[in-house]
């Protein structure tokens, strides 16, 4: 009788532990998906986009190329931090970090590595410019 309420205890806890392992389990599952809703990705736009989301009040426009490059002929407004001076210009960037931030340089290259920079920085909404500035021009854009 001892026995059989002992093995009924035994039972008993491990069919608790068991039912807690798989809630937990449940819940980091849970928490994955949540995690998975957060994933952003640098959108690669056009110049038609690009242009577009550059109206908006709180967009950022960040060239990353040299200040000579820079220097012949950029987008207006732009502010200029190439990827190495990023870690200590940082608080150049927007507070916010659902604002659009637009990047560029001349042929999408750079700029597309900054733009995952900035991802892992917990920027939402980053945007590059594919064709670049090279492609902007040649779309008869306007550069300062
Ligand atoms: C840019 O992309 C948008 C959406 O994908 C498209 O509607 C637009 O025509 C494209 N513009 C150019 C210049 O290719
Ligand atoms: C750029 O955007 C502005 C504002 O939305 C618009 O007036 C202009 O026509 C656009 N230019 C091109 C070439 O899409």
């Amino acid at each position: 009788m001892v026995r059989r309420n002992v093995f009924a205890i035994v039972l008993l806890v491990g069919l608790v532990a068991a039912g807690s392992l798989t809630l937990t389990a449940a819940e980091e599952n849970h928490e994955h998906s949540h995690d998975d809703d957060a994933i952003h990705e640098v959108k690669n736009v056009n110049v038609t986009i690009f242009n577009e989301t550059m109206q908006e009040p709180d967009a950022f426009v960040l060239d990353v190329r040299s200040e000579e490059e820079f220097n012949k002929g950029h987008i207006e407004g732009a502010v200029r931090i190439t990827s190495n001076e990023l870690p200590n210009r940082d608080g150049e960037l927007p507070k916010d970090k659902e604002a659009p931030v637009l990047v560029y340089c001349n042929s999408g290259r750079r700029s597309a590595d900054v733009a995952n920079t900035l991802l892992f920085m917990g920027y939402e909404n980053v945007m590059n410019l594919e064709p670049g500035i090279k492609g902007w021009v040649k779309a008869g854009m306007p550069v300062v």
